[in-house]
């Protein structure tokens, strides 16, 4: 074989592997359909079928999901809809191009990897992952494949966040040396934040318990956990990986900033005393290497101040409520001639953007990149809660996961 025709060969035989390994999506003209699977439809599943449906020229064809219930909810409401209880099945189907992923933080790893491996674009729930070494890994993984791959950060395809780029960009804020982010909620007295029902038939016949435990130490079915995933290190990463990681996403987004060099956490189970293990009220403090102390609060029993992000910078104010245009103050002593405003940038539909991209092949507005960087932020808190001191980026990435 001469050289001309071993390149060839190993051209095409490349070409070769990336059409069998790419067999859909790679191929989709604007007016395709895109064939969609879901993993995981239980609550938030729900919100983004309904929001999937809506983007035109998708088809959602098949959901896995664990519970049996989750899977005759989808077929009541798609008619023709497959159904597995083992999402292996529906990442087989050659018929599904792109594929949500809504399952619990403990299964994100698994899905994100299969899915990718498996040739498909994705979309992909916070948090990435639920701790570092799975971030590196799903990470590294998006880097070497060519899907696309949307991290469902929803507020990076806000409004406020092009608004707060280009603000900062303009020079409208100065230099930034301190962030001020919280959220709060409130429930009635007696019932706990998260906590949900459990079904009836939520039993072990109607359950995959050990797809759903996902290599966590095997024990006797407990439905009570598989609802309640949230409250428990084991399977979840409490209200920084449900709540702080959307904001710290938009902050990071907004002052482009690298990943933390360090965190400290305090807080603890305050408010919820109904055997949960994840904190109720939490004080974070991430330091940047870019001279700035980025702060978060939450609160499970006062939701007074909502939520919000707050950008102190010695020319200007950013103040960004969430589906709120972001509002800006000048400081005067600084900038005199700069004027109180708000951001006029319109939302984009984040689903949309990912679909959009799945037929561009360009980058959506959230990519594993900002996925990863806010998952480690997440979890150098989270690892500085449980350690009870000043956690590094270095400490943390040596750390084996624990709950
Ligand atoms: N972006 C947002 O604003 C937002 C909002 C809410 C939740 N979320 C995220 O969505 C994810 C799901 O949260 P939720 O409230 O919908 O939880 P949920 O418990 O209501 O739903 C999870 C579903 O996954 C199923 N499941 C469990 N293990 C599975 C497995 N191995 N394979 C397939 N299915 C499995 C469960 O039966 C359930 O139906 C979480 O990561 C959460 O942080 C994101």
């Amino acid at each position: 074989m001469t050289d001309h025709t071993r390149r060839t060969f190993l051209k095409q035989a490349a070409i070769g592997a990336a059409v069998l390994a790419y067999p859909a999506s790679s191929v989709l003209g604007a007016n395709d359909r895109i064939r969609v699977g879901m993993i995981g439809v239980g609550d938030r599943g729900n919100d983004l079928l309904g929001q999937i449906r809506g983007v035109h020229g998708v088809e959602v064809v098949a959901m896995a999901d664990v519970y049996s219930r989750r899977r005759d909810e989808a077929k009541s409401k798609v008619p023709g809809i497959q159904t597995f209880d083992d999402h292996r099945r529906l990442l087989d189907m050659k018929d599904v191009d792109a594929v949500i992923v809504a399952s619990p933080l403990h299964c994100h790893v698994r899905h994100f990897l299969d899915t990718l491996a498996a040739g498909k674009d994705l979309y992909a729930e916070k948090t990435m992952t639920w701790s570092i070494p799975e971030a590196d890994k799903c990470f590294a993984a998006a880097k070497e494949s060519n899907r696309v791959v949307q991290i469902g950060l929803q507020h990076q395809s806000s409004g406020a966040q092009m608004d707060a780029r280009q603000m900062i960009k303009d020079g409208w804020v100065g230099k930034v040396t301190s962030v001020e982010a919280w959220m709060s909620r409130n429930t009635p007295r007696g019932k706990g934040q998260w906590v949900r029902p459990v079904p009836s038939d939520c039993t072990a016949q109607n359950v995959n318990w050990s797809a759903f435990l996902n290599g966590r130490p095997d024990r006797p079915f407990d439905p009570f956990k598989l609802i309640n995933w949230r409250l428990f290190w084991e399977f979840a990463g409490g209200n920084c990986a449900e709540n702080m990681v959307h904001q710290i996403a938009w902050i990071m987004g907004a002052l482009d900033l690298p990943l933390p060099s360090a965190a400290y956490m305090s807080g603890g189970v305050f408010s919820e005393k109904d055997g949960r293990e994840v904190p109720d009220t939490i004080a974070v403090t991430l330091d940047f290497p870019k001279d700035i102390v980025v702060t978060w609060q939450s609160s499970f029993s006062n939701k007074h101040y909502d939520m919000a992000d707050r950008i102190l910078g010695s020319d200007g104010t950013l103040e960004h409520h969430f589906e709120e245009a972001i509002e800006y103050w000048p400081e005067k002593i600084n900038r005199p001639s700069g004027e109180a405003t708000k951001g006029s940038s319109h939302n984009q539909n984040h689903m949309q953007n990912w679909i959009d991209c799945v037929r561009s092949r360009s980058t959506p507005n959230a990519p594993p990149e900002i996925g990863y960087r806010s998952a480690l932020a997440v979890h150098m808190a989270n690892l500085s809660y449980k350690k009870k001191q000043r956690v590094t980026l270095e400490e943390a990435k040596a750390v084996t996961p624990d709950y």
